[in-house]
């Protein structure tokens, strides 16, 4: 079935780690085809920067504090979100993080911890608050955030990290699988490196984003809009067969 040009009028898409990167743009792809959007981070400030774009092209958006490595967190804000919208249509785990960088020999237990709650325990947490809300109405999709470093398994730095999106890939195809009969679609997006805070948090350097471009043969890092629009096709009823997987976006490279 071809996306039709109301398809997501007045439809609502929740979105961890919206106050930045991709769920930012992810937000506002989504505001501008008519969505109600909840925005939920961590970061409220920033949270509210995003619900501030919304409004000026004219959008609807709840804001909302959520601590994704906090199951209680979690669930106080998906209610709030239900109780606002009424109903949730999609889910956008977006929020993540590599926290810093450390050679593996340098992992500690609060860096494993931290980089697992985050990344892997976030989804899991909220693909559990928003499944029964989803299996109720007989229709829901979810997109979680994974990375091309799951298949690059982080080495030199990021393999909590990486270890963490191959648990997301795992975690969405299970999800998927479990409740395809159910009107339940979930997929994961790989992408290779993009251009947001995202390195900055992760100490990345000047040759850290030098080496990430060399890698891509389109010669660029990926826009965070990029993603945001991919988001929107998996969400849409275009997209009605795909299910279970990851898929890569990534100018053609990232494999490094
Ligand atoms: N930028 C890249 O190169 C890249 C590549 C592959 C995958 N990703 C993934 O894409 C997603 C978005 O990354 P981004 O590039 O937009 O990064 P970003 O740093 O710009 O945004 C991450 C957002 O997550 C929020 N966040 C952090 N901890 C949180 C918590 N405990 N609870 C709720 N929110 C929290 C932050 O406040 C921030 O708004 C992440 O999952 C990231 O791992 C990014």
């Amino acid at each position: 079935m071809p996306k039709l040009p109301d398809e997501f009028l007045n439809k609502t898409i929740i979105i961890t780690g919206a106050a930045s990167g991709i769920g930012r743009a992810t937000a506002l792809v989504f505001a501008r085809e008519g969505a109600n959007v909840v925005v939920a981070d961590i970061n409220i400030a920033g949270a509210e920067l995003t619900a501030e774009a919304i409004r000026q092209i004219g959008g609807r958006c709840f804001t909302i504090h959520m601590d994704v490595t906090d199951r209680s967190s979690v669930k106080s804000a998906f209610t709030a979100a239900i109780k606002e919208f009424g109903v949730i249509d999609f889910q956008f785990n977006c929020a993540g993080s590599a926290l810093r960088r450390a050679s593996f020999l340098e992992i500690d237990d609060a860096l494993w911890d931290g980089a697992m709650g985050i990344n892997a325990s976030g989804v899991f947490y909220c693909m559990q608050e928003i499944l029964p809300h989803m299996l109720d109405q007989g229709r829901g999709v979810i997109v979680n955030a994974a990375s091309m470093s799951h298949k690059r398994g982080g080495a030199g730095g990021l393999i909590p990290y990486a270890a963490a999106k191959g648990a997301v890939v795992t975690l969405t195809m299970g999800v998927a699988r479990e409740f395809a009969s159910r009107g339940i679609r979930a997929l994961s997006i790989s992408p290779g490196p993009v251009d947001t805070p995202f390195e900055d948090v992760a100490g990345g350097d000047e040759e850290a984003r030098v080496r990430a471009v060399a890698d891509v043969p389109m010669g660029r890092l990926g826009r965070p809009e990029e993603i945001g629009e991919l988001v929107l096709f998996m969400c849409s009823d275009a997209c009605s067969y795909m299910t279970a997987d990851t898929v890569y976006v990534n100018g053609g490279g990232g494999y490094r």
